[in-house]
């Protein structure tokens, strides 16, 4: 048995093993704009990044922010998640980087979700890397892109593709903040020091701006050691940058992705819903998004 001090003690510490702060409700917005932008990163594939962005997003739109998500994947996951089929598409994101006669307000779409719209893309994207190349200023293309609506937005989200190639480069030169989904498994630390770097490197040449809110722990099992192993290293490295929020594996994830629908709305009084309605209230606590 327990006694009650130890419960106590258990009851107020949260699962990255740090004393969990009270988020609050955050208080409705009377005008929106401008957007803070930030790029969900990580340049393994299969972490989380497109969830995140997608739930994050959904969360920030129940409370009332005007979001904007952006797909900046080729394979286009972001938008089929959101209900866009990429295939029925003519002019995407990839237009928008490289000619001038679109509007990105006719490019953009509303989702199943109020206050949320996304910026589509389909394998037409994978070209843009390399034809990006021959143009002036290739880092800033998609900050131009962004430019006119940024006004209309509360937060836009980058979803990236899993590389660190010039289109992640775009999409961290176009933002003030970076999340990096981390699934809880060993090795997740592996790739994550060159990808600091790439930050680094971007903040030193083109964005000074640009600023880490925050390390997100994805996949999360609390009931094996194995995972609060994980978790407790990437405290160490991390320190108050990891999000006291995380993110438990549920199959609830794999089935609102087939159901193209965010899982705030798919299964909206899950854990898995609320665990991204936590993280949302924990970046607007921390200024990292209106
Ligand atoms: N917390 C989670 N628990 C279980 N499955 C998840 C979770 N988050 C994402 N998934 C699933 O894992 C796969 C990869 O996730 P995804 O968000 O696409 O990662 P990325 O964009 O980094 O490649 C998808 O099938 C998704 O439905
Ligand atoms: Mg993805």
């Amino acid at each position: 048995m327990k006694d009650r001090n130890e419960l106590e003690l258990e009851l107020s510490y949260g699962p990255t093993g740090r004393p969990l702060p009270e988020f609050p409700e955050p208080t409705p917005l009377d005008s929106h704009g401008p957007a803070r932008i930030i790029s969900m990163v990580n340049q393994k594939g299969g972490v989380g990044k497109t969830t995140s962005v997608i739930n994050l997003g959904a969360a920030l739109a129940e409370y009332g922010r005007r979001v904007l998500l952006v797909d900046l994947d080729p394979q286009g996951a972001l938008s089929a998640g959101t209900g866009v089929n990429p295939y029925d598409l003519d002019v995407t994101v990839y237009n928008l980087l490289l000619e001038r006669e679109h509007d990105i307000r006719d490019v953009i779409q509303e989702t199943g979700t109020e206050n949320m719209d996304v910026l589509p893309a389909n394998i037409d994207l994978s070209a843009a890397e390399v034809q990006l190349v021959n143009e002036v200023a290739r880092e800033m293309a998609l900050a131009r892109v962004l430019r006119p609506v940024v006004d209309d937005y509360d937060v836009i989200i980058i979803d990236c593709q899993p590389s660190l190639g010039l289109l992640t480069v775009n999409a961290l030169a176009a933002s003030r903040g970076v999340i990096i989904p981390l699934e809880a498994e060993y090795f997740a630390l592996r790739g994550v020091a060159l990808l600091v770097e790439t930050i680094e490197k971007v903040q030193d040449r083109i964005n000074p701006a640009l600023e880490i809110d925050g390390i997100l722990i994805t996949m999360f099992d609390p009931r094996t050691l194995h995972a609060r192993e994980v978790c407790a290293r990437v405290v160490e490295a991390f320190d108050d940058k990891v999000f006291h929020s995380t993110i438990n594996r549920t199959v609830k994830f794999p089935d609102a992705s087939v159901a193209a629908e965010p899982i705030i709305s798919f299964a909206s009084s899950t854990k898995g819903a609320d665990a991204y309605r936590q993280l949302a209230r924990e970046l607007i606590a921390r200024g990292s998004a209106a």
